[in-house]
């Protein structure tokens, strides 16, 4: 059984991608050229926005999508307390400061309510992670009148009430990191956003400021999606519904096989594309030993929250026990479009018979 499909979608899908890749190489044309605009155009449509701007990373999303904003160093940043450190880095990379902000230990996401009570002047946005793919609470956190940036970097095709995830904030920003639901082989990101100023000044950022060639307008970097990673993505955002359809039939038996036990689980707040399923229990560790003796992979997102990590270690005096708790209990359990029926039964009996001892 394997943790995640990115072997398993290249082999069902081999003959186009090979046929896209040598598309791009025939047509000597490497950057920002025209798989990397039509890409563009069908992702952001997919969010249900109106400008795509593809770029190297879903960390250089981020910056990027930070500085169009208009964050500058000093200012303050809300970021929630688990995530990947990449959401935090982003913030940190622009000399700004990143306030980790508790979870709410129903939905595992950024908590409005305590996020609301931090903010102050200097606050210049909130970047709420939909983590796992659950989408986080925009509404309640939209209310502060603060700039959302959404961390879509693990929620493609998410939805809830208020639309999909990615659509909501005024800046978005996606990874394509291959493990993700929609990745390709190697790195990439977008910034998603339907504001036409953020959209025009994420396009600049991203190739040295230029808007012609040889002439910078602003101080930019170069991070940009390549044309094969375009062209690839192009190919399996075609099967991106099929497959995230596929991760939420397994999230509905997972959860139907684990009604009765003792674990807990991530609170829907709307539908997830389940990046991950992921249970909680103090018994984590011995869970997790139980899994290997089957050879059944698991992982753990995350074992340390972004408070306690050491790289943070200046922004710290953040109190974070939800996430704390979270990160001491949390375990991913197996999820991809590719896992057969009885590869899912094999895990809920994995689970049955750790807590049946
Ligand atoms: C929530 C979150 N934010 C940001 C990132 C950064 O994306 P990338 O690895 O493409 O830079 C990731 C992926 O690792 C992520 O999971």
């Amino acid at each position: 059984m394997e943790f995640n499909d990115v072997r398993l979608q290249y082999e069902s899908l081999r003959e186009q991608i090979d046929g896209a890749i040598s598309q791009v190489l025939a047509g000597g044309r490497y950057i920002l050229g025209q798989s990397v605009q039509a890409f563009e155009d069908e992702f952001s449509r997919y969010c249900r926005a109106a400008n795509g701007i593809a770029v190297g990373s879903g960390t250089d999303a981020l910056t990027i999508g930070l500085r169009a904003l208009g964050v500058q160093a000093g200012d303050e940043v809300l970021v929630p307390a688990v995530s990947a450190a990449a959401t935090a880095m982003a913030v940190v990379t622009l000399g700004a400061r990143p306030i980790f902000i508790d979870i709410s230990p129903d939905d595992f996401n950024i908590d409005a309510a305590l996020a609301l009570d931090r903010k102050s002047s200097r606050t210049k946005a909130i970047v709420p992670v939909h983590l796992y793919g659950m989408p986080a609470r925009l509404k309640d956190l939209g209310r502060g009148g603060v700039p959302l940036l959404e961390d879509a970097a693990q929620a493609h095709g998410s939805d809830a009430s208020w639309g999909r995830c990615g659509s909501f904030g005024i800046v978005s920003a996606f990874s394509f990191y291959p493990t993700k639901n929609l990745g390709t082989y190697g790195d990439g990101g977008m910034v998603v956003t339907s504001d036409a100023e953020i959209a025009e000044r994420s396009r600049l950022l991203r190739n040295y400021g230029q808007r012609d060639n040889y002439s910078s307008e602003v101080f930019g970097q170069n991070s940009r999606l390549d044309e094969l990673h375009a062209a690839i993505l192009r190919v399996k955002l075609k099967k991106l519904d099929e497959w995230n359809r596929r991760r939420r039939q397994i999230a509905a038996l997972y959860r139907q096989g684990f009604e009765d036990l003792p674990l807990g689980m991530q609170a829907e707040t709307g539908t997830s594309n389940y990046h991950l399923f992921v249970v909680t229990t103090p018994e984590r560790d011995r869970l997790r030993a139980h899994f290997a003796s089957l050879d059944i992979p698991t992982l753990v997102h995350y074992p340390t929250p972004l408070h306690r990590q050491r790289a943070f270690a200046e922004f710290n005096p953040a109190r974070c026990p939800h996430a704390d708790l979270l990160c001491s209990r949390v375990l991913s359990l197996p999820i991809h479009a590719y896992l057969s029926n009885g590869e899912v039964e094999r895990v809920i009996d994995g689970v049955r018979s750790f807590f049946k001892r």
